[in-house]
């Protein structure tokens, strides 16, 4: 049975790497030997120490903290650079409620103080080039869809860690895919923009503790040189992993595998985004 170790770290000392990877894999993987004793840097351990929030305190959020954020989410590289994504943030509570029941009911939604939702657009494109009196049939592909995507997502990235690095908390939400047209009318989006996901934002609440959820083993996903299947053995190590930090959850205990296989059972278990084609189709993508 595997155990979770959490090791705790001196407040005043910067963890090691150690005991910020023994957090992020438990016992199912282990840095090499040299590795234990480094120190990092605050940028390694922000990251290491990620973990979405759910629960937010009422401490209100600095007045620049927008600014900053975009900043640093305008920091992301952009495929060529066309920046083919927009955020919408939303603070009005009625129309966080609005978008916390199309998201599935997701009371988080409701309780964050601001909430991110990234678009991927591509309006802003097609407009540059229409002014430009430029014929624009390259935004009708698949291709253009998935760099607006990938832009929102490298941008929302980075929003995350800077947000996590300033003590804030956030949790993505991928419910805003459930009901897309009743979002984008929400949040008055023209043709071609659509909400790839919401991105919640407060200060953790003290209240509630969360733990670092562990990943799956490096080696796993880390193939040297060219692709090799993970064995059942390393899977097996993980969901033991994941079954001690539900238990430090007082969470039920599910194994991973079981629980990612159910996710992907069918289209009964993608709360309406087996639509998702059509949807975006309707809101005026081209995905040739
Ligand atoms: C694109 C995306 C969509 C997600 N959607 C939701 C969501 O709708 N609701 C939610 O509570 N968490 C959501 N999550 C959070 C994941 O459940 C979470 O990241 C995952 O379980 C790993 O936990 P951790 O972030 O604490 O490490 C989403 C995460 C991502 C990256």
């Amino acid at each position: 049975m595997s155990e979770l170790n959490t090791e705790s770290v001196e407040a005043t000392d910067a963890p090691t790497l150690h005991a910020l990877m023994r957090n992020r894999y438990g016992t199912s993987w282990l840095p090499t030997p040299n590795a234990p004793d480094t120190r990092v840097n605050d940028v390694i351990e922000t990251l290491l120490s990620h973990r979405s929030v759910r629960a937010y305190s009422t401490q209100p959020l600095p007045a620049d903290l927008l600014q900053t954020v975009m900043a640093a989410a305008q920091s992301a590289s952009s495929s060529s650079n066309l920046q083919a994504w927009s955020v919408v943030a939303v603070r009005d509570a009625d129309r966080k409620k609005r978008l916390a029941v199309y998201a599935g009911n997701q009371k988080h939604v409701a309780a964050a103080p601001l909430l991110l939702v990234f678009i991927a657009d591509l309006s802003r494109l097609r407009r540059v080039s229409d002014v430009a009196g430029a014929n624009t049939p390259g935004l009708d592909y698949f291709e253009a869809f998935l760099v607006a995507v990938a832009d929102a997502a490298f941008a929302a990235q980075n929003a995350v860690v800077a947000l996590e690095s300033l003590g804030l908390g956030c949790c993505y939400i991928g419910g805003m895919r459930n009901k897309p047209e009743d979002v984008a009318k929400e949040l008055g989006l023209p043709p071609e923009a659509f909400a790839v996901f919401g991105l919640t934002i407060g200060y953790p609440d003290p209240a509630v503790k969360t733990d670092v959820k562990p990943r799956l083993p490096q080696r796993v996903i880390m193939h040297l040189e060219r692709y090799q299947q993970e064995s059942s053995e390393a899977l097996t190590d993980y969901d033991a992993t994941m079954n001690a930090f539900q238990r430090l959850q007082r969470m039920a205990e599910l194994d991973w595998t079981t629980q990612a296989s159910r996710r992907v059972r069918g289209p009964e278990a993608l709360s309406g985004r087996d639509r998702l084609m059509s949807a975006l189709r309707t809101l005026g993508f081209g995905l040739k």
